[in-house]
C-alpha cells in the first residue's frame, strides 16, 4: 500500500504552528542514535576482531617457529624447545577461541541493532511525531463533579501518569462542545474559554512526558445527560434536579431507557457546527495537537449517519450524502481553525451490529472514511456499536480489527483499532500484518498505566529505546536489583 500520507512533513504543510513542531518528542532520533548505537558497536567489534585476528597469527607464527627449533635440535632431545612449543601452541589456540567469541559477539550486537517492533516505530501524521504507536483511547472518567466541565486534579493524574508510562498518543475523553452536548452532567467541555486553562497544565504535563496530547470533540446528542459512577442513573437520562437536561436529536426516536430527544431544528443543526468550530479553537489554545471528532458509539454525529436513527426528511436526512453532511460540515469547520500542520481525526463506530436492512454498515463507513479524507482527515478511529440498542455484539480479542484493516486498506488512509487488545504479541501482530497504523489500548491501561513500559520489554525493546522516563530507567524491566 502507497504510504498514505503518514509521510507528510512539516515543508508539505503550510501555517503550521512552529512552537508546536519544535516541543515535539522526536521518535525519530530514537532511531537515529539507535542505529547510530549500533553502528558505534559493530565498529568497535570489528577493531577488537583485527586485534585479536594479528595476535593470533603471531602466536601460531611462534609455535611453528619453536616447533621447528625443536626438531632440529640434536637428537630431538631440546626439552627447552620442545616446551616452547607447546606453550606457544597453548596461547594460539586460546586466542583463536577469542577471535571466534568475538565473532559471536559481534553478530549478536548486529542482532541487537534490530529494527524496532512496529508498535515502537514513531510515526508521523502532518507535522506531529508520535514516539510510538501504542496510544490511549478516549475514556470518559466522568469525574467533573462539580458539573461545570473543567477538568479536575484527578484529569491531571490520570492523563499524565498514562503519558509517563509510555503511550504514544493520549486522546483526553469525550469532551463537549455545548452543556447539552455532555454525556453525563459530570463531563468535561471545551465550550467556553474559561475552560481553556484548565485544560493547559494537563496537556503541558503530557507532552513533557514525551506523548502527544489529544482531545476528543463530542456532542451526545440523544444519549446525552445520562447518568455516572457518582450520579447513578446509568444509561437512563438524569432529571433536571440531578443536573440533567432535555437531550436532543436527529429525530424523535429514544435509545433503550433515556428519554425522547427533541427533533432538531436546522439552526440548532448549524449551531453544533459552530461549537465545533470554537471548542476545537479551545483545543489549539490549550495546546492540544490532535483533535478527534466523536462520530461513533450513538452520540450526535453517528446519529445522523445511521438511518435507523436519523429519519429527517430534509437536508440532512435521508441519503447518504444528507445524513453524512453535518459530520462533513462539522469537519469543514474544524479543520478551519486547526492549523495545516496539525492532525484531525474521527472517530466511527464502522457498523452498528443492527441486521436491519439499511442500517448503518462496513460499506457505508468505508464511503465515508473516503470522503472524510478529501475534506483533510488525517486517520480514522475504527470502533463499533452503541449506535442502536438491543443488538448483539461479538466482543472477543481482536474483533473490531477486520473492520480498521478494510478501511485502511480501501481508503488507502491511516487507521487505529481497539477494542479487547491486551498483549503486546497481539498487538505487534496487527501492526506487523498492517491491520492498523496504530492500535488503541483502552480498559487494559486503566489498570496497567505503564502497559507500554511492559510491552517493550515482552518484546525485546532494550530499555535504552523503550519510553521510560530518565527518573525510572533505573526500576527497568529486567532490572536485578
Ligand atoms: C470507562 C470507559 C469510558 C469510555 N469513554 C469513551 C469516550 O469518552 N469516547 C469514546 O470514543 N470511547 C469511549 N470508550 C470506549 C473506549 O475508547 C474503547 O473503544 C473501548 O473501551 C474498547 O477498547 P478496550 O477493549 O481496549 O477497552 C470508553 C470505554 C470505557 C471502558
Amino acid at each position: 500500500m502507497s504510504k498514505h500520507r503518514e509521510k507528510e512533513t512539516a515543508d508539505k504543510v503550510s501555517g503550521a504552528p512552529k512552537q508546536e513542531i519544535i516541543d515535539e518528542p522526536s521518535g525519530v532520533s530514537a532511531v537515529e542514535k539507535l542505529a547510530e548505537n549500533a553502528e558505534k558497536q559493530a565498529k568497535k567489534a570489528r577493531k577488537e576482531e583485527k586485534a585479536l585476528a594479528k595476535a593470533e597469527k603471531k602466536a601460531r607464527k611462534e609455535a611453528e617457529k619453536a616447533a621447528k627449533e625443536a626438531k632440529d635440535g640434536k637428537d630431538g632431545k631440546d626439552k627447552k624447545s620442545e616446551k616452547k612449543a607447546k606453550k606457544s601452541k597453548k596461547a594460539a589456540a586460546a586466542l583463536a577461541a577469542s577471535a571466534a567469541a568475538a565473532a559471536a559477539d559481534a553478530d549478536t550486537r548486529a542482532a541487537d541493532a534490530a529494527p524496532l517492533p512496529k508498535l515502537f516505530e514513531p510515526l508521523t501524521l502532518r507535522s506531529v511525531t508520535f514516539r510510538n504507536r501504542i496510544w490511549l483511547p478516549p475514556m470518559d472518567t466522568y469525574s467533573v463533579f462539580a458539573q461545570d466541565g473543567k477538568p479536575t486534579p484527578f484529569h491531571y493524574q490520570h492523563y499524565v501518569s498514562r503519558a509517563l508510562g509510555g503511550f504514544g498518543l493520549i486522546i483526553c475523553e469525550s469532551t463537549a462542545v455545548a452543556p447539552e452536548g455532555r454525556i453525563s452532567p459530570n463531563d468535561v467541555g471545551l465550550w467556553e474559554d474559561g475552560q481553556v486553562d484548565a485544560w493547559r497544565w494537563i496537556v503541558d504535563d503530557i507532552k513533557k512526558a514525551g506523548a502527544v496530547a489529544g482531545v476528543q470533540l463530542n456532542h451526545g446528542g440523544r444519549k446525552a445527560s445520562t447518568g455516572s459512577f457518582s450520579l447513578g442513573y446509568i444509561n437512563q437520562t438524569v432529571p433536571a434536579e440531578r443536573g440533567g437536561w432535555q437531550p436532543l436529536g436527529p429525530s424523535p426516536i429514544a435509545f433503550g431507557k433515556c428519554v425522547t430527544p427533541t427533533e432538531m431544528t436546522v439552526e440548532q443543526i448549524h449551531a453544533v457546527v459552530d461549537q465545533f468550530r470554537a471548542a476545537a479553537q479551545r483545543a489549539l489554545w490549550a495546546g492540544f495537537q490532535v483533535v478527534e471528532i466523536h462520530a461513533a458509539h450513538g452520540y450526535l454525529l453517528s446519529e445522523f449517519l445511521d438511518p435507523l436513527v436519523n429519519q429527517r426528511t430534509d437536508e440532512y436526512g435521508g441519503s447518504f450524502e444528507n445524513r453524512a453532511r453535518l459530520l462533513v460540515d462539522v469537519v469543514d469547520a474544524v479543520r478551519d481553525v486547526w492549523p495545516a500542520g496539525l492532525p484531525l481525526f474521527v472517530r466511527v463506530s464502522a457498523t452498528d451490529w443492527s441486521v436491519e436492512k439499511g442500517s448503518w454498515d462496513l460499506k457505508q463507513t468505508i464511503a465515508l472514511a473516503a470522503k472524510l479524507r478529501n475534506h483533510g482527515v488525517d486517520l480514522v478511529d475504527v470502533s463499533t456499536g452503541g449506535i442502536v440498542s438491543g443488538v448483539s455484539i461479538p466482543a472477543a480479542p481482536n474483533y473490531q480489527v477486520p473492520f480498521s484493516e478494510a478501511v485502511h486498506h480501501q481508503v488507502d488512509i491511516p487507521t487505529t483499532t481497539v477494542g479487547l487488545i491486551t498483549e503486546p504479541r497481539q498487538a505487534e501482530d496487527i501492526l506487523e500484518q498492517d491491520r492498523a497504523t496504530a492500535v488503541e489500548i483502552g480498559r487494559a491501561a486503566l489498570r496497567e498505566p505503564y502497559w507500554p513500559l511492559r510491552a517493550a520489554a515482552a518484546l525485546g525493546v532494550d530499555r535504552n529505546d523503550a519510553p521510560y522516563p530518565p527518573q525510572y530507567i533505573r526500576g527497568a524491566y529486567g532490572t536485578k536489583r
